[in-house]
């Protein structure tokens, strides 16, 4: 007998979750692990947010909400969106879930039919393709190679379109490369997606104040709103206030959309808890330092790591633009042996190698879609990462060639 139903043979958990065990493991046994496998800002969430929540409780919003959010929290998502992104939704072309994770769900939920595609450029969020074979998706995952910046382009958007397509993602600041798009580069994207009427377009927007060299960020929605019937802006509070346990995420777009997915909300989870979004509309509504603090403290990150690694050779890293990961570029260790006399074939190799010798947990590029690569957070301090770097420098001087 079966617990598992067919649907979910395919579907592989997590693996930053997984990387995150395997470093749990091995600190049981008594090793100082540095785990770098999840990403999640190390900042405690801002005390007035906190607060609210508790504030929320105790004058008894404990019931549930309408399925798309409470219209406070609705009104303050429609009042970033046009403030932060010049962007216009009313009430009813908004949702909010627990978390961007659920509103992704819930959009592939409440549009998927069996067989249709869905475009993945590769390095991708781990979560995207397995939520798409979960719903009876396809996913289809063309590589956008560190020689064009990690970005998907108009040639291979077009070629990876088909009759079959039901949506592109798009993820900017991007997990894992931290690649962002020029308002140029969107509008070259849009021109494709103009002549093909069928794609929907997910814009998962979740680290967009998480952006370095004094870019400017700018929405899908705001570089092409000839798009905007087709066009799902994600987004959420996890990352930009240090909210990640808190689960409240949100969207715009075209009303009959998001009429679906509230549809798959009131049937599933009904609402995201009252408290919670009390949470988030103090974080949306209230004093906005803690987003230039983070963003400061992930740049001089982002530098410390392109500095570090630039540093080891067998290495590469393509400095990111945006969010808090380094995507590390390991071609040239594969091949090489470990002191224990093991060849290094694949990322999965090093990643284990770094973590079995250096003590130092990644995620293994395959995970992204996109080989030989390694992923570390560095959404930790300064001192961490530094300690962290020299034991992947000492790990990778301790290999031997075999060639
Ligand atoms: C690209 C991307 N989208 C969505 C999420 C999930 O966001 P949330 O915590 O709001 O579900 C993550 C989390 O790591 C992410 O990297």
């Amino acid at each position: 007998m079966s617990y598992v139903a067919s649907r979910l043979a395919a579907v592989k958990p997590s693996a930053s979750m997984a990387a995150s065990q395997a470093a749990k493991a091995l600190r049981a046994t008594g090793v100082d692990v540095i785990d770098l496998g999840l990403g999640e800002p190390d900042f405690p969430t801002p005390p007035h947010v906190a607060e609210a929540a508790h504030a929320a409780a105790l004058r008894g919003e404990t019931l549930y909400t309408a399925a798309a959010g409470t219209p406070a929290l609705r009104a303050a998502v429609a009042d970033k969106f046009r403030r932060e992104n010049g962007l216009d939704y009313g009430l009813d072309d908004i949702v909010v879930a627990n978390g961007a994770k659920q509103i992704i769900f819930n959009a592939l939920m409440a549009t998927l039919n069996d067989g249709d595609e869905a475009i993945l450029p590769a390095p991708y969020f781990v979560s995207y393709p397995e939520m798409v074979k979960l719903l009876g998706g396809v996913p289809v995952t063309p590589v956008c190679d560190a020689e064009h910046g990690f970005r998907l382009t108009p040639e291979v958007l077009e070629a990876a379109i088909t009759p079959r397509t039901k949506w592109l993602f798009l993820n900017a600041p991007g997990n894992p490369s931290g690649a962002v798009y020029s308002a140029a580069e969107m509008r070259a994207l849009g021109a494709v997606l103009a002549k093909h009427r069928q794609v929907l377009i997910l814009s998962d927007e979740i680290y967009e104040h998480i952006i370095f060299d004094g870019r400017e960020f700018v929405s899908f929605g705001k570089a092409c709103p000839e798009l905007r019937d087709r066009t799902l802006i994600v987004n959420g509070v996890a990352k930009a206030y240090a909210m990640t346990g808190w689960r409240v995420g949100y969207a715009a777009g075209p009303t009959p959309l998001i009429k679906a997915m509230n549809t798959v909300q009131s049937q599933s989870c009904t609402s995201v808890a009252a408290p919670m979004q009390a949470a988030a509309l103090a974080a949306l509504t209230g004093p906005q330092d803690c987003i230039p603090m983070f963003k400061a403290a992930f740049e001089r990150r982002r530098d410390l790591v392109v500095a570090g690694i630039a540093r080891i050779p067998g290495l590469t890293l393509l400095p990111p633009e945006g969010a808090f990961y380094a995507y590390i570029g390991c071609a040239g260790l594969i091949g090489r042996r470990t002191p224990k006399g093991d060849i290094l074939t694949d990322d999965v190799a090093v990643a284990n190698y770094l973590l079995a010798e250096g003590h130092v947990s990644s995620v293994p590029g395959s995970a992204y879609g996109l080989s030989p690569f390694f992923r570390i957070s560095t959404a930790t301090s300064d001192a961490v990462l530094t300690e962290a770097i020299a034991r992947i420098g000492r790990a990778v001087a301790a290999l031997s060639e075999t060639r």
